[in-house]
């Protein structure tokens, strides 16, 4: 049984996290900034072995005593939603930097890290699957929807560090567009969005021309790797992507969720220049390698993409009625 700590415990990842880490039996302290009243990701209070601490990464005082009073850390804390991050692009950096320095200033060996990163690294790659050994081009500074990937890239390479000069055990997790009940329907993501929509009754909408490919996650799925990363030793200072290799184009994701959940809608492409903010550029294509963590762990994803979303589906609704 482990001592956890888990950064961004409130939100989305880190409660289906939370769930299985108290289900194995360890314990848990979930550190976020988001209020007590928001907390209905967290089902998991009345546990002995959870405890939720209600503060910022950027609290350095208060991080450190969390950060020496565990075994296990998983570092989630994050701000998400491209429309978020080009709106507060400082903020959306300073917490991955904050958060960081204080794990490098503080952790010892004896200790394990997990890092969620992101697929938003690969930036303008246009290889297709994208493997964890590619060169890396980011967009320009002046486009502020890349704060968000050169903050995750800057605490890959400090971490990595980390693990090189003082052999501190770590492992970076890039996730690539990570679905299931609970996710936050604010920051804009195309499954939860599409699937209210489905369930309001009005058109499906997509941005651009829907030609664009993501591939998606179950939850589920994302945590099994996580903890098969920080399970195997042999793991250590390395980066792995996790995802969903079921490549699918964003007018096709569409049309499935109309015909799996209502079949009569309309589906209306919008232009980019419509709905996002200045600086917003799209990735046309974004489909992980999964052979690097199959290799190392054995880990592969299990749910397919209409099981996916008829959980999504299914969860959306019975907490719209
Ligand atoms: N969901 C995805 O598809 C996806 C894809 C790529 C990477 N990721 C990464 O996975 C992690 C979890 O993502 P998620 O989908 O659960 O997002 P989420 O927004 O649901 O969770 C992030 C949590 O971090 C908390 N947080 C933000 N700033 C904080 C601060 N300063 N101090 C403490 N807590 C703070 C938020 O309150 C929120 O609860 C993030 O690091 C994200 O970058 C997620």
């Amino acid at each position: 049984m482990a001592k956890c700590l888990v950064t961004g415990g409130a939100g989305f990842i880190g409660s289906h996290l939370i769930s299985r880490l108290l289900c194995d039996d360890h314990s848990v302290v979930a550190f976020d900034h988001a209020p007590l009243d928001k907390l209905n990701n967290l089902f998991n209070l009345n546990s002995s072995s959870f405890k939720y601490v209600r503060g910022s990464v950027s609290d350095s005082s208060l991080f450190r005593d969390l950060i020496n009073d565990a075994d296990h850390i998983y570092l989630l804390a994050a701000t998400l939603g491209v429309r978020r991050v080009i709106e507060k692009p400082i903020a959306t950096a300073n917490i991955q930097v904050d958060q960081v320095r204080e794990i490098c200033a503080t952790v010892c060996a004896h200790q394990k890290i997990f890092y969620a990163s992101t697929s938003e690294v690969y930036g303008k790659s246009n290889a297709s699957p994208l493997t964890e050994d590619l060169p890396l081009v980011l967009g320009e500074p002046g486009k502020a929807r890349w704060a968000y990937a050169c903050s995750k890239l800057l605490s890959e390479y400090l971490l990595l560090s980390l693990y090189r000069d003082k052999n501190i055990p770590l492992v970076v997790g890039r996730f690539f567009n990570v679905v299931g009940p609970r996710q936050n329907q604010a920051y804009g993501a195309v499954v939860p969005n599409l699937l209210s929509q489905a369930i309001k009754g009005i058109p499906l909408t997509v941005f651009g021309d829907g030609t664009q490919t993501r591939s998606f996650c179950h939850v589920s799925d994302a945590v099994d790797a996580m903890l098969s990363l920080m399970n195997n030793d042999s793991c250590n200072g390395g980066v792995y992507n996790i995802g969903n290799d079921e490549e699918i184009s964003i007018g096709d994701l569409a049309d499935k969720i109309r015909n799996l959940f209502n079949p009569i809608l309309e589906i209306k492409m919008i232009p980019y220049e419509d709905v996002m903010p200045l600086g917003f550029e799209e990735i046309l294509h974004r489909v992980p390698s999964l052979n690097k963590i199959k290799r190392y762990t054995g880990w592969s994803s299990k749910i397919k993409l209409d099981e996916a979303l008829i959980d999504c589906f299914m969860t959306l609704k019975n907490t719209s009625i």
